[in-house]
């Protein structure tokens, strides 16, 4: 353990899966930073203990949070961003120099970038249907939103969940002029179809209904790999498909600009991702 070289972590649980220490170890030798970067499990009711343990003995600069901690994060924070706000979850911890802790959510910027960068896909005057309102879409709601489609509808398995994420962004759609609708009948041609379900991830994967994506639209799945197969799949023949991967990778350069004042370039991160020459 070197005390000189500052630490960050991802705290979660289950932790074991998590490629963010590769991800910023990478992006600390793009830009010449010295960091450690953990993994950190922590007990299902011990998120705050972890945090206040990891800050007092090992003076931890900065952390994310991962599954299930992001709403509990949000609470352990004195100062919140309007986007962490929004999707009522964090995922970035850090510590202003009185020693308060902020909170931030990357997530839905990370989201954005990848579609507009990753997938040369500009959002602007779109039509977007999102497929879910649990944790990973709500995170994803209002980056979305200012990105300035011309109409983004919600759908979600629970009705009233969908409602409630809707009605939270409400005021900044009316104020973005966008188009902002609950439970769209499951037709017409989207342009962009993002599932932020976990239903691949329970075994019960979610497909695209027929005529429901536009062809030359993309079809975008918030997790990565096989799981994400089944959705990207199911999309019509000539459309674009992406999974999450890239998503993974800029929410984790967002991170890191908010705590080092850089941004680092995900591109390169993510190819050496899909090509496996970067180690989990
Ligand atoms: P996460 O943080 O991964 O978003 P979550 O907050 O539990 O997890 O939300 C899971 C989302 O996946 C919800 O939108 C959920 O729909 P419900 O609100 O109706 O539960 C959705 N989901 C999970 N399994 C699903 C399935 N088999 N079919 C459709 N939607 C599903």
């Amino acid at each position: 353990m070197n005390l000189s070289v500052p630490l960050f972590a991802v705290i979660g649980n289950p932790i074991a899966q998590s490629r963010s220490p590769a991800i910023h170890a990478a992006f600390a030798r793009q830009l010449g930073i010295e960091l450690q970067y953990e993994r950190v499990l922590a007990p299902l009711a011990g998120l705050a203990s972890t945090v206040q343990q990891l800050r007092s003995q090992r003076q931890l600069a900065g952390c994310n949070i991962t599954t299930p901690f992001k709403a509990e994060a949000l609470r352990l924070a004195s100062s919140v961003s309007p986007r962490a706000k929004l999707a009522d979850a964090a995922n970035t911890l850090g510590w202003s120099l009185d020693g308060r802790i902020w909170a931030d959510n990357t997530d839905g910027a990370g989201l954005v970038s990848d579609i507009e960068r990753g997938a040369g896909f500009p959002l602007t005057g779109r039509q977007l249907l999102l497929l879910g309102a649990g944790g990973a879409s709500s995170g994803c709601l209002a980056p979305l939103l200012q990105a300035r489609p011309a109409r983004l509808a919600v759908w979600n398995r629970s009705t009233d969940k969908a409602r409630a994420l809707v009605e939270r962004h409400a005021a900044l759609a009316t104020q973005l002029g966008i188009e902002l609708l609950a439970l769209p009948a499951l037709e017409g041609h989207w342009e962009l179809a993002i599932n932020g379900t976990s239903a691949a991830l329970g075994g019960g994967a979610l497909r695209l209904p027929a005529g429901l994506l536009a062809p030359d639209g993309l079809a975008y799945d918030m997790v990565y790999g096989a799981a994400a197969e089944p959705f990207l799949n199911s999309a019509p023949l000539g459309a674009q498909r992406r999974d999450g991967l890239g998503m993974l990778v800029e929410q984790a350069a967002e991170a890191f600009a908010l705590w080092h004042g850089q941004r680092p370039d995900g591109a390169p991160v993510l190819a050496a991702l899909r090509d496996g020459s970067l180690p989990a």
